[in-house]
């Protein structure tokens, strides 16, 4: 098992001396989340640049910034722009936003991201709650980060999502008459899409959404012990669901269109932490 603590020392210890507090909740903004932060009270805002061994993002959309604010008379993290696998980054870096958030102190981490529809019920602008993950694909190098000292630890993916947390979700998305579908998202290591007959295999199996994101960060901040839930955006139909072809922008602006609806979920779950 790699030390973590000890590789990533100097971030640990920039950003500990630079929290202006002790957060509450976590929350990784994905896909047309990005200008939820310019709604909220900033307390401070951090540069990813800036934070030593920090990851640099390429993907464009996802800025890369830590901000602290206070939302709902909550302390609260926010992650603009995340880590992606397929970046070409190691799953040591994938998961350093539940790494620095548990170090913040925080006890819940909320994700959002971008997902392509594979339940024919479901349609773009859909928001669905990940209630399991199929994540074969990625299990290996997360036990193995994760370490195989115990059979509990070993079993990583057991108990993402957290239970109590996903039913403070559905219960937000009632408070706000939202309609939050909810299903099992289909982790693809990326960086390309899905052929289609890779999302049929998928839709046999089960699978009603697909993405390439989350699972490592969230599977890692619930084996650190943090509630850990997760909501997509549906942005597309996945690669052959319907007949056009999929294309980065109509991600972007299917997440842009829902953005409104999406942050007063994410509100209304900050409201609801205890
Ligand atoms: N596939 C994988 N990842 C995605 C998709 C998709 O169709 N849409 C948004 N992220």
């Amino acid at each position: 098992m790699i030390d973590l603590e000890f590789k990533y020392k100097k971030l640990l210890e920039f950003i500990k001396n630079n929290s202006p507090f002790t957060p509450k909740i976590s929350v990784i903004l994905g896909s047309g989340l990005g200008n939820f932060v310019s709604s909220v009270n900033l307390i401070k805002s951090i540069s990813t640049t800036e934070i030593p061994q920090y990851p640099a993002s390429t993907v464009q959309g996802h800025s890369g910034k830590i901000h602290f604010a206070e939302i709902e008379n909550k302390k609260v993290l926010l992650f603009q722009g995340r880590i992606h696998f397929y970046e070409g980054y190691s799953i040591d870096e994938c998961i350093l936003p539940a790494l620095i958030s548990k170090e913040l102190g925080c006890e819940y981490l909320f994700i959002t991201n971008a997902a392509g529809g594979i339940n024919q019920n479901f349609k773009p602008g859909d928001l669905m709650l990940i209630d399991s993950v199929i994540g074969l694909n990625i299990k290996n190098e997360l036990t193995k980060l994760i370490g195989l000292a115990s059979f509990e630890k070993k079993n990583v993916f057991l108990n993402f999502p957290s239970n109590d947390f996903n039913n403070l979700i559905r219960k937000s998305a009632k408070h706000i008459n939202l309609d939050l579908k909810e299903g099992v998202y289909w982790y693809n290591k990326g960086p390309a899409y899905e052929t289609p007959a890779e999302i049929r295999m998928a839709q046999k199996l089960g699978a009603d959404t697909v993405g390439m994101s989350t699972i490592p960060e969230a599977v890692f901040a619930n084996v650190l012990g943090m509630e850990v839930g997760a909501v997509s955006c549906i942005t597309n139909y996945a690669a052959g669901i319907s007949p056009t072809k999929l294309d980065h922008s109509e991600v972007t602006e299917t997440a842009s269109k829902v953005a409104e609806d999406f942050a007063k979920l994410v509100l209304q779950i900050i409201a609801n932490v205890k």
